[in-house]
């Protein structure tokens, strides 16, 4: 700590009332919960007074009923891991290039569709941060309300706002956005509105898991005159570390969807 500065940036901020932790029992088991002052129903656990572990560090323990918890502030690994589904989620390799792929950072205002189970809206709220917006459409109310409470089980209700809405027949609404992110059936059909909505020098980027989506999709970026149109596959391949036999592992997802990002300009 600088005599200038009041931030000591060697100590991570301490916990709040209010924000999302998470208790872990031990690797596997594990808790999202707000932050409250007050005792706290939690699932699986029975009701727990969290109050005193406010103002205390992230990873301090809160001993309860013969149990002793490590109370952490979530990475986003642990929010999407505890994601109510419903509907097919984007994995994280996919999203994290996503986010790249629309140029998606702090303060941006982004457009997504559909919303599903909230996984890359979770995703996409933790990238734009406090200062950013994320708006996000699904036609089915269910998912919707799913989604919903996915996001605020995150602490990112104050930085979502779902909208009920087909945009395959209505498009999406509400622009200017910084970028936009389509992953639904049919994003050529979103494609038109994309870049209505969109600034210029903002980015779209849509999700297909076969070619022939892939195909429509590039083909209405270059009628709709988008510019730097990029399409890629990722393959995650994880590795068994052990003492002198490390390896691939033997199994892999052979495949998730195909990633295209583009450029809206004049
Ligand atoms: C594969 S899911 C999206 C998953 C989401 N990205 C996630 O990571 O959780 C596709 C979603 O698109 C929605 N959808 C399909 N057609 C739509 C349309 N025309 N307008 C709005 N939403 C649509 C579906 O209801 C579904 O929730």
């Amino acid at each position: 700590m600088t005599e200038e500065s009041s931030v000591d940036f060697r100590r991570p901020a301490p916990l709040r009332e209010g924000e999302v932790v998470l208790l872990r029992q031990r690797e596997g088991l594990s808790y999202l919960v707000p932050l409250a002052a007050k005792p706290t129903a939690i699932e699986g656990i029975g009701v727990v007074d969290l109050g005193p572990v406010i103002g205390r560090d992230p990873g301090t323990m809160l001993p309860w009923a013969g149990a002793s918890f490590r109370v952490l502030r979530p990475s986003l690994a642990d929010l999407l891991g505890h994601l109510r589904r419903r509907a097919q989620i984007v994995t994280p390799k996919d999203a994290m290039y996503l986010l790249y792929l629309a140029g998606v950072g702090p303060g941006a205002r982004v457009a997504e569709a559909g919303s599903g189970s909230g996984a890359l809206t979770i995703v996409l709220a933790h990238a734009v941060g406090p200062d950013g917006r994320v708006v996000s459409f699904d036609r089915r109310a269910d998912f919707l309300a799913n989604a919903r409470h996915n996001v605020a089980a995150a602490g990112f209700a104050d930085r979502v706002e779902f909208l009920e809405r087909d945009v395959q027949a209505s498009g999406l609404d509400g622009g200017p956005f910084d970028a936009a992110i389509l992953d639904l059936p049919e994003p050529w059909s979103v494609v038109p509105s994309a870049r209505a909505n969109v600034r210029a020098g903002g980015r779209v980027a849509t999700y297909t898991p076969t070619y022939n989506q892939l195909e429509r999709t590039v083909r209405a970026f270059r009628s709709e005159r988008f510019e730097e149109i990029r399409s890629v596959e990722l393959l995650e391949r994880a590795l068994h570390v052990g003492e002198g036999g490390t390896r691939p592992d033997f199994d892999m997802l052979g495949h998730t969807g195909f990633l295209t990002g583009a450029r809206r300009m004049e």
